[in-house]
């Protein structure tokens, strides 16, 4: 089985070959559009929507010829049919839909969510059920992922996602976008304990996030670190490992309460999304599943962090199922795991 995928739902134009026999990954290019949108410190849909229409035909005709087929090796086209940016969304869709139908090849519709759900299973032999902590820059939510298609999740962000916190702290401390990957590199000249921020959630009962305090926090102990000037090189770096060391806190907190809930259902500890590419944090994780007796398990940092290769590697698990979508699938804006989970409350509220 061999499957094109095509991921356009945020700032990266990515393109893969994937297969089901080794080696899997036959081609796998990212075109991040970061210098589009490093003047704006965040990304701009229109920018974002224009740039995937730009440089998609090339990635895929690149992605092919790298992999070494053409489009009559395809067994089916997979794109990001949301959540996500709509304006990029639907060149991605377009551009699968068009090449499934001059093809004549099935079109599968992959939510981005579960392109991450999955992605551990692309490289490593993770057996469903799995309790999955998905962390990126849109989302923030713990699950228990059954199988494909099937999700039961345990708690999610009221406000701000774990990547977001990311980017708006580093941006208030002045540093790069996108500001996981400054943080952290930022967090290695500093001390955690120099200037302590609040750990949220930490402590309650229950699986939800919330960052927005945090945000305020930080925002409030770097502008009295200033006294009205500029951060000196270490205070940017105390400050972002105080950051770093937050973020992380809180999501161990959560996660544990999520392996005491999903209970003996689960033998697999997994992280996905960008932050999961975060060092500490993946280290931390090690160590709280194997307190728990709990394997853990994340795709390595290059595929957390968006790819096509996730996108594919879904589109390959539903073909399998027989799982297809029509030509005239709408691209989705919201497109929750498990609709059936109670709403959560709170300002913002993404889930
Ligand atoms: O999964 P992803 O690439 O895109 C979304 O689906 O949102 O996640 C992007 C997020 C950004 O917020 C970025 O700052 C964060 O992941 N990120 C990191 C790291 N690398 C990326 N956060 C913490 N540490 C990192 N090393
Ligand atoms: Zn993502």
């Amino acid at each position: 089985m061999l499957i094109l995928g095509i991921e356009t739902s945020c700032d990266e134009t990515a393109a893969a070959v994937v297969s089901d026999a080794a080696p899997r990954i036959r081609a796998n290019l990212v075109l991040s559009q970061l210098a589009e949108h490093r003047p704006f410190g965040g990304v701009v849909p229109e920018i974002a929507a224009r740039a995937h229409l730009d440089h998609l035909d090339r990635l895929i005709a690149q992605a092919l010829d790298e992999a070494g087929v053409g489009f009559d090796a395809l067994d089916a086209v997979a794109a990001t049919g949301g959540p996500g940016l709509i304006g990029g969304v639907m060149v991605g869709v377009t551009e699968a839909k068009a090449i499934a139908l001059v093809r004549r090849l099935p079109f599968i519709a992959i939510n981005h969510l579960e392109g991450h759900a999955l992605s551990v299973r692309l490289e490593s032999e993770v057996a469903f059920p799995y309790l999955l902590l998905l962390v990126s820059g849109g989302h923030c939510q713990l699950l228990v992922v059954e199988g494909v298609g099937r999700y039961r999740r345990l708690g999610t962000t009221i406000d701000d996602a774990a990547g977001e916190a990311f980017d708006k702290g580093a941006k208030l401390l002045g540093l790069d976008y996108p500001g996981g990957p400054a943080v952290e590199r930022a967090a290695q000249e500093g001390d955690a304990a120099h200037f302590p921020l609040p750990r949220p959630m930490v402590g309650r009962k229950g699986c939800d996030f919330s960052f927005s305090g945090l945000k305020t926090a930080l925002a409030q102990r770097a502008a009295h670190c200033a006294k009205g000037g500029t951060l000196t090189p270490q205070d940017r770096a105390d400050l972002a490992a105080s950051l770093q060391a937050a973020i992380s806190a809180s999501l161990l907190d959560r996660t544990r309460n999520a392996v005491s809930l999903a209970g003996g259902a689960v033998r697999t500890l997994v992280a996905a999304g960008g932050v999961a590419a975060n060092t500490m944090l993946r280290n931390r994780l090690v160590s709280l599943a194997r307190e728990a007796g709990l394997a853990f398990v994340a795709p390595r940092p290059a595929l957390c962090t968006d790819n096509g290769a996730m996108i594919a590697w879904a589109g390959i698990e539903r073909l399998k199922l027989g799982l297809t979508d029509p030509l005239d699938f709408a691209p989705r804006p919201r497109w929750p795991l498990d609709p059936d989970a109670a709403p959560a409350i709170g300002a913002g509220v993404k889930a």
